[in-house]
């Protein structure tokens, strides 16, 4: 069973850690444990639940929705690189949604703006 650290920008010491099952979506994960993790839609549409992913494997690549991919455009977030397509590095500097995004089968930090 995979294990979530969740880990607010500028913090050295974790929030929480939480075992989680693999599939399941982090915001809800954040939200079921009551992580301060700023969310407003929930759906991938208002690109407040901006997280950064930490877990064994990276650098690797990842396939992006071009829905998640519009709306941190939208956001400002991406160079011009990621804006280019959804396959994109998956590497700790990656912006991602914490609606859109699931755990995988290994421990992973997110690294968040705590509210
Ligand atoms: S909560 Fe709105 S985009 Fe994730």
């Amino acid at each position: 069973m995979p294990e979530l650290v969740f880990l607010p920008k500028g913090a050295v010491e974790p929030l929480c850690r939480v075992d989680v099952q693999p599939g399941d979506v982090v915001l809800d994960v954040a939200r079921f444990h009551e992580v301060p993790l700023h969310w407003r839609c929930g759906q991938g549409t208002c690109a407040t639940c901006v997280v950064y992913l930490e877990h064994a494997g990276q650098p690797a690549s990842v396939t992006v929705s071009a829905k998640e991919r519009n709306v941190l455009a939208r956001a400002g977030l991406l160079d011009a690189s990621l804006l280019a397509g959804t396959v994109w590095p998956d590497t700790p500097q990656t912006p991602r949604l914490a609606c859109h995004c699931r755990v995988g089968e290994t421990d992973m930090t997110v690294h968040f703006h705590a509210i």
